[in-house]
């Protein structure tokens, strides 16, 4: 269908590679998918502060525990930082939430597999946020300004997440025989879920070609999932671990690993709300916006009580 003037101006400008900015004007699409992918992904970083939050009571030691606590309270931020990214785009983060909480709103598959031994958490920072880097780093070019600086602040904590993640994995692999084991469980229950985090293959993906014709997605699923596979194998090499994929070999015409696709009949089963802990993850945030309540009640009458004397 043929483009109004308006929204041909428009693509001319992200064509240009020009920054959008709240004020400007915006095809009704371009705004829709923002909020959708800037919201979900505040919601990953929200929902991922659980299965994290899960071993610090349980941290082997306390300086372990002094990262994990930086790092959760970092994902907090993160969220804080993408729901103000999206409110100026119209949409408030009550709003949001409670599209999350009625199941409208989607946040990262990744956090519906469980985190069952303190490998996992070195497993997550290595793999998970490692592969939150690989899609954030070309984030930080997207055309929507607030989402692009929201991504350079958040890129630069995540570092610090991945390497922390990569030096428990490190501890580990170097220990006993049964910490290296733990090690490499870990790593093969996160391998494939890590790979279905870059969203479904680029023949699948319902929205890659519009998102990157309004440069909102600056690579495809494909390309940053391959980045991901050629940069931790030779990670899990340096640690002693096996990828668990016997069809991981490299291709050098590609210049790239072949490997193994995720299940993607599992990944639609979790999006549906049929993975392992999807359940646990919605009451858990139910349980904390209920709970929280009598907070936000009380900021409000603060809040208008304050209005009202200076209004006087
Ligand atoms: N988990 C949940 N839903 C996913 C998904 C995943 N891993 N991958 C894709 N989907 C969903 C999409 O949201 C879309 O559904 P929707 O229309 O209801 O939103 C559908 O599957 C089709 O996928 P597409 O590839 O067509 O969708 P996108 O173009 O939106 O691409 C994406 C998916 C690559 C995840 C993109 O949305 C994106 O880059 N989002 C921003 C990054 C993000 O959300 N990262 C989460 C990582 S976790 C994190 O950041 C926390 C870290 O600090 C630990």
């Amino acid at each position: 269908d043929e483009m109004t003037p308006e929204e041909r101006a428009f693509q001319d400008r992200i064509d240009r590679g020009e920054r959008i900015e709240p004020k400007d004007w915006m095809p009704e699409g371009y705004r829709k998918t923002l909020i959708r992918q800037i919201g979900q992904h505040a919601h990953s970083e929200v929902v991922g502060q659980l299965p994290e939050g899960n071993w610090i009571t349980r941290a082997p030691t306390l300086e372990r525990k002094q990262i994990l606590l930086a790092k959760v309270q970092d994902e907090a931020g993160h969220g804080l930082y993408l729901y103000s990214a999206a409110e100026t785009l119209g949409v408030s983060r009550d709003e949001l939430t409670g599209m999350l909480l009625a199941g409208k709103m989607k946040y990262s598959s990744i956090f519906n597999y469980p985190t069952l031994t303190w490998a996992d958490i070195g497993a997550v920072g290595w793999l998970v946020d490692g592969a939150a880097i690989m899609n954030q780093v070309p984030l930080q070019r997207t055309s929507y300004g607030p989402y692009a600086r929201a991504m350079v602040r958040i890129c630069k904590e995540e570092s610090f997440h991945q390497r922390q993640g990569y030096s428990i994995m490190m501890t580990m692999a170097r220990g006993t025989p049964d910490q290296k084991a733990m090690a490499q469980d870990a790593l093969n229950r996160f391998w494939y879920p890590s790979l279905m985090m870059f969203g479904p293959s680029d023949a699948d993906s319902v929205h890659s070609a519009q998102s990157m014709a309004w440069k909102i997605k600056i690579n495809t699923n494909d390309e940053l999932r391959q980045k991901f596979v050629d940069q931790t194998v030779p990670q899990a090499r340096f640690l002693g671990l096996e990828i668990p994929d016997p069809g991981l070999a490299w291709n050098e015409e590609k210049g790239g690993h072949d490997f193994s696709q995720p299940d993607w009949s599992e990944f639609y089963e979790v999006l549906k709300g049929n993975g392992p802990c999807n359940a646990e993850r919605m009451e858990a945030r139910i349980e904390a916006w209920e709970d929280g309540a009598w907070v936000r009640e009380g900021l409000m009458a603060h809040a208008e009580k304050r209005a009202a004397a200076h209004a006087a």
